[in-house]
C-alpha cells in the first residue's frame, strides 16, 4: 500500500475514534520516527509515554525476536520464567508484595477497583463501595476506570457507569475530606496527572489523603500508568512525595511498546483475592514479559534515573530561556514529564510542530507535554525546545 492507500483504508475501515495527521510511519530508531516519504521526526511523544527505551532499541529488539522464536503465549494457566522474573523485580523494587498482570492501563485500574471492592466486602460492612477520584484525573475508558475519570465529555454518553464514584478537587484537602468517609472503599489518584495537564500532587495533599484513607479504612490507589517507571527521574513518581499507597497501577512504558498492565499491591490487599476472582487470557505472556524485563532492568538502574533528573533540569532551563514569556503561564512536572501551560490553545501549535517534524502533544486545551523516550539526551532536548520556541515566536497572539 502506498501512503494514500493507507490513509484511505484507515478512513474507510477503521472506527473513527482518533484524528490522525497525514503521515504514515514505517520505522523508528531511538528518539526518531521515519515516514513513507523518508521524513525524519523527533518523537517527544513516545507513543504517549510508552516507548521508554526509544524505537528499535537493539537489546529490546533482540530479546523480543529471540523470545518470539521460542515461546510467545501459553495463557495464565501455566508457569513461564519471564513472568515470574518480572513479578519478582517489580515487587523487590517497590512498596508492593504482589503483582497482578493485565494488558493496559485501563485494565490495571479496573483490577485495582475490583480488588478494593473485594477487600471492603470481606473486611467491612455492606455499602463500603464508594470510589473517590479527582478533578482533571484520567484513569482509562473501560466502565470502571471511566467512572473515576473526570472529563464529563468522556463519561456522559456512557452512563450509567459504576455506582458510588465521586470526585473531589485535586490538591484540595478540604474537598477530599468532604468526599472520603466510611463508605469509601478506595481513593484513586495520579501522583502527577498526565492527560489533565501535567499537575503534580503536593506532598501535603497526598499525606492528608493517606491519613483520610487510614482513618476510614479505604485503600489508596496510585495510578502511575503515565508517571511511573522512571518517567520522573525516580522509579516511581510517588517517591517524589514520599507517601506510599496500598495499590499502584502501571502500564504504558512497562514493556517498551508491547501491551501490558500491572496492578501492584500490599500483602494485606492480596490476601483478599482468591483464584477465580479476576483474570486475563493474554496478560503477561512470555513474549511481553521478556520485553518488560529489559525495560525494568534498564530503567531501574540508578545512573539511568540520575541522567533523567539532570537532563530534566536542562530541559526546564531551556524552556524558561527560549519560550516567549508573554505566552507561557507555567512550567510544571518532573523528569521527562514536563507540561508547559500557555495562555493560548495549543492544538494549532502541536500541528505546526508536526509540520516541522517534531512530535509533541497537548494535555488539556492549553498545555503542551514533553514525554519523550527516557533515552533522549541534551541534543534532542535542545532541538525540541528550539523548534517549539521558533514556532511560538512565529505564531501571532
Ligand atoms: C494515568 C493514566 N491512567 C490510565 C490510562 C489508560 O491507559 P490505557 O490507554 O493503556 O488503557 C492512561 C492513558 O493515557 C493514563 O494516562
Amino acid at each position: 500500500m502506498n501512503k494514500q492507500e493507507v490513509i484511505e483504508n484507515e478512513a474507510n475501515y477503521v472506527l473513527q475514534t482518533y484524528v490522525r495527521p497525514e503521515m504514515v510511519f514505517t520505522h523508528g530508531e531511538g528518539a526518531y520516527l521515519y515516514d513513507t516519504e523518508g521524513n525524519k521526526y523527533l518523537d517527544f511523544n513516545a507513543g504517549i509515554a510508552v516507548t521508554a527505551l526509544g524505537h528499535s532499541d537493539p537489546e529490546w529488539s533482540q530479546v523480543v525476536a529471540e523470545q518470539s522464536a521460542k515461546l510467545a503465549h501459553v495463557s495464565n494457566l501455566y508457569h513461564t520464567e519471564p513472568q515470574a522474573a518480572l513479578a519478582k523485580k517489580l515487587v523487590e523494587n517497590s512498596f508492593a508484595d504482589r503483582v497482578y498482570f493485565c494488558n493496559s492501563g485501563a485494565e490495571a485500574n479496573e483490577a485495582a477497583i475490583k480488588f478494593a471492592r473485594k477487600y471492603a466486602w470481606l473486611n467491612e460492612q455492606d455499602g463500603k463501595t464508594e470510589i473517590v477520584s479527582f478533578t482533571k484525573g484520567f484513569h482509562g475508558r473501560t466502565m470502571g476506570a471511566l467512572s473515576a475519570t473526570y472529563k464529563e465529555k468522556y463519561r456522559k454518553p456512557f452512563e450509567p457507569l459504576i455506582q458510588g464514584a465521586k470526585f473531589a478537587e485535586f490538591n484540595n484537602l478540604d474537598s477530599a475530606k468532604a468526599a472520603i468517609n466510611d463508605n469509601t472503599c478506595a481513593v484513586i489518584i495520579e501522583p502527577i496527572q498526565g492527560e489533565g495537564g501535567i499537575h503534580p500532587a503536593t506532598k501535603d495533599f497526598l499525606q492528608g489523603v493517606r491519613e483520610l484513607c487510614d482513618q476510614h479504612g479505604a485503600l489508596l490507589i496510585y495510578d502511575e500508568v503515565q508517571c511511573g517507571l522512571g518517567r520522573t527521574g525516580y522509579l516511581w513518581a510517588h517517591e517524589l512525595m514520599g507517601v506510599y499507597p496500598d495499590i499502584m497501577t502501571l502500564a504504558k512504558p512497562l514493556a517498551g511498546g508491547l501491551p501490558i498492565g500491572a496492578t501492584l499491591m500490599t500483602q494485606d490487599v492480596a490476601d483478599a483475592i482468591k483464584p477465580g476472582d479476576h483474570g486475563s487470557t493474554f496478560a503477561a505472556g512470555p513474549l511481553v514479559c521478556a520485553a518488560a524485563n529489559v525495560v525494568v532492568n534498564r530503567v531501574s538502574d540508578p545512573e539511568f534515573l540520575a541522567r533523567i533528573r539532570a537532563n530534566s533540569e536542562h530541559l526546564n532551563q531551556k524552556l524558561h530561556e527560549l519560550l516567549p514569556a508573554d505566552k507561557v503561564v507555567e512550567i510544571r512536572g518532573a523528569g521527562y514529564m514536563i507540561g508547559v501551560e500557555f495562555n493560548i490553545p495549543v492544538a494549532g501549535i502541536t500541528k505546526r510542530c508536526v509540520d516541522e517534524k517534531l512530535l509533541l502533544i497537548g494535555a488539556g486545551e492549553n498545555t503542551i507535554r514533553f514525554i519523550p523516550p527516557l533515552i533522549v539526551d541534551i541534543p534532542e532536548i535542545d532541538a525540541a525546545v528550539e523548534t517549539l520556541a521558533r514556532i511560538l515566536n512565529e505564531t501571532a497572539d
